[in-house]
């Protein structure tokens, strides 16, 4: 089973809106797993402290090495009950890290699941990431004020492309982004709202027509709106011609 292993300070948070919705069935139905470690649990001191000052000075606090080390350290040895070794990467949420992709998501997906460490404070003691091999990951260039929405956005953005969760749904979006483009406006009834029409040829019945407007509609919006993507896009599309 594709299994999720949270270590937060803020274990309350979850499984939050992981726990509605087309997530929170599939998580009734054991289509996934999720556990949720109280990194705090793992402090020795009488205060429980998980942070400290910066060494160099500076503003903010780090994330303690050896008190996060020995939480990772325990959802290994739990997992292991189940698998027969945790072979999950294991993810540090993170502003500074790769930013996350579709193509990750879906690598992420086909795997045994995720181990994912939500950072606070102004950051995480290095040594504890280079020696658990924590891999930082970015779900946008932006700055949260800790990992746990992060991590929310990347289980619920794998747990809907595990089998039999978005059944027959398995929507274009995907296949959209697969493209490189973006998708193509949606309409349904009524036919007119506010003095609004629905685009007439998406009521002509004419397929042929109809698939082309939407190629035409989703190049055009993923031009405006990503120039990026469609830079992308089109070298492939370039190259791909050259090749044909
Ligand atoms: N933690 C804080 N900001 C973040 C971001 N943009 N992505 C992942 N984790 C974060």
């Amino acid at each position: 089973m594709w299994r999720a292993s949270v270590l937060t300070l803020f274990p309350e948070m979850f499984p939050g809106p992981l726990g509605v919705s087309l997530a929170g069935k599939a998580l009734a139905s054991g289509a996934w797993a999720l556990d949720v470690t109280d990194i705090r649990d793992f402090a020795t001191d009488k205060h429980r402290s998980v942070d400290d000052t910066p060494a160099g000075g500076g503003p903010g606090m780090v994330m303690k090495a050896d008190v996060l080390g020995r939480a990772i350290d325990a959802t290994a040895q739990d997992t292991a009950q189940d698998m027969a070794q945790d072979t999950r990467p294991r993810l540090l949420m993170s502003p500074r890290g790769v930013p996350l992709t579709q193509a990750r998501v879906e690598a992420l997906t086909a795997g045994p699941g995720a181990v994912l460490v939500c950072g606070r404070f102004e950051g995480v003691d290095e040594r504890v990431i280079v020696a658990r091999g924590l891999e930082e990951v970015s779900i946008g260039d932006y700055v949260l004020s800790g990992g746990e929405i992060a991590a929310m956005a990347l289980i619920d953005a794998c747990v809907r492309l595990l089998p039999g969760v978005m059944g027959a749904q398995a929507s274009s979006a995907e296949e959209s982004f697969a493209d490189g483009l973006l998708e193509y406006p949606h309409y349904t009834r009524p036919q007119l709202w506010e003095g609004r029409p629905i685009p007439e040829v998406l009521t002509s019945g004419d397929h042929g027509k109809i698939a082309a407007w939407r190629r035409a509609e989703a190049e055009r919006l993923t031009g405006e709106r990503r120039p990026d993507l469609w830079a992308a896009f089109l070298r492939r599309f370039r190259s791909g011609s050259r090749m044909g």
